[in-house]
């Protein structure tokens, strides 16, 4: 029987070990867990969502309050067309983020950044314009092109010194997406360096139907679209993620022709992830029952999450004047409408819920949305359970050589 590390990622002359830890915004996938992948010889990803918030912890910029006070006079105006980003802040919040990163990175690995084009920030193409170049300036070895696919995204950094070198995937839900990104992406002449298909089963953001998702499966997506590059002669590594709990489920995928997986869940309870140990509990202590698909997010994708978390009914005002990375072009979030629609059915009242949106923005940030992948509830079978009936915070370590060596379905425990 066979384990992961019988196998390698090849990009070009270098191998890698072909695990690859998915980005996971506003700093769950932290440098640090990030880092861990890159020098055990894997592939880690930063993330750019909320960049400035990033570096206000990080580097103790103070990008938010600035922008907060630029725009304070805005703040109880339903229209947040106004409020928008600097760009050079972006530009230097990035630079930092990765800069930083790559300066740390040991080993034989890379280190990969996670943007969510979703994020349109009040100004789409200029934002994402800026947050890939500074991301290529500072050194980053990849980008992800991920959660709202802009299939113009390579052609906004096609002039840049770095397109060619870099490596730049992407990340979709089935071949009609990859099939459209290669059509508009043909004048290019630059194919994705990597595609990785994300199934029903993964954290975060789904790329399929509130009302149909669980019909999909990660196994057959993969093998159509390892079918249809065969066919056209395309040699792309193809990565699949979501759901992928075990080193032999990662076997499994390899050995059906995959270059490597992304995996996340494991790592959401790791020590150098961001989330605070608190709600990493939660993590643990959840129940299949407890994990939700809902379409709280103003995305308008539907996203997976504890239904305890205290972002759901929370009725917050929206904090664009701070935050705001989820206003489209015309400075709307799903969240204001939702929140003033409430705020207008009760007049007078002290405390307000919103039940069908949350203010994604605030609630990230503050760790409060507890976005989490399908097999959350199996996280307790990866660690002990100690004498206070808390559960062991696990090293990243210890869950990447999990994958790398375990067979048969096992899961090692930690010490
Ligand atoms: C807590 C959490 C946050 C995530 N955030 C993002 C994100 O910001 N962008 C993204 O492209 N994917 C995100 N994902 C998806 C992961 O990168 C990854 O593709 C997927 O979760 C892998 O499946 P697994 O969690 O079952 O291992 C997130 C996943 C988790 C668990």
């Amino acid at each position: 029987m066979k384990c992961v590390d019988d196998f390698r990622l090849r990009f070009g002359k270098r191998e890698l070990v072909p695990i690859m830890i998915g980005g996971m915004g506003v700093d769950i996938s932290t440098a640090e867990l990030a880092l861990e992948a890159a020098r055990l010889g894997g592939v880690g990803h930063i993330s750019d969502a909320m960049i400035s918030t990033v570096s206000d912890r990080r580097f103790k910029t103070g990008f938010v309050k600035e922008k907060q006070k630029q725009y304070k006079y805005n703040v109880a105006n339903i229209d947040k067309s106004a409020v928008k980003f600097d760009l050079g802040q972006i530009e230097e919040a990035t630079r930092l983020h990765v800069g930083r990163t790559m300066e740390a990175k040991r080993g034989e690995g890379m280190i990969f950044i996670n943007c969510m084009e979703k994020l349109t920030m009040n100004a789409p193409r200029e934002t994402l314009q800026v947050r890939l170049s500074a991301a290529l300036d500072a050194g980053i070895d990849g980008i992800t092109l991920s959660a709202g696919l802009h299939l113009g995204s390579f052609a906004l950094i096609e002039d840049h010194p770095r397109f060619r070198d870099a490596k730049l995937g992407i990340i979709v839900s089935s071949l009609r997406a990859l099939q459209l990104f290669l059509r508009k992406n043909a004048r290019l002449k630059r194919l994705p360096d990597f595609i990785v298909v994300e199934g029903p089963l993964a954290g975060g953001h789904l790329g399929f139907g509130l009302d149909d998702w669980w019909k999909y499966d990660l196994a057959t997506i993969t093998a159509e679209v390892i079918a249809y590059l065969k066919q056209e002669q395309l040699d792309i590594p193809v990565i699949p993620a979501g759901g992928i709990f075990t080193g032999s489920d990662a076997v499994g995928f390899l050995e059906n022709g995959a270059a490597c997986v992304q995996v996340a869940t494991r790592f959401t309870v790791a020590q150098e992830c961001g989330l605070p140990e608190k709600v990493q509990q939660e993590y643990f202590k959840a129940s299949e029952d407890d994990i939700v698909v809902n379409g709280v997010s103003p995305t308008g994708y539907p996203m997976r999450m504890l239904k305890n978390c205290p972002a759901i009914g929370a009725g917050i005002r929206p904090n664009c004047e701070a935050y705001g990375y989820l206003l489209d072009a015309n400075g709307h979030c799903a969240y204001i409408d939702a929140y003033y629609r409430e705020v207008a059915a009760h007049p007078g009242a002290k405390e307000i819920h919103v039940y069908d949106k949350t203010c994604l923005c605030t609630h990230m940030r503050n760790f409060d949305c507890w976005t989490c992948g399908h097999y959350t509830y199996r996280l307790k079978d990866t660690t002990r359970k100690l004498a206070d009936g808390s559960y062991q915070i696990l090293t990243a370590e210890h869950i990447f050589k999990d994958y790398q060596f375990s067979k048969d379905g096992k899961i090692a425990l930690p010490e």
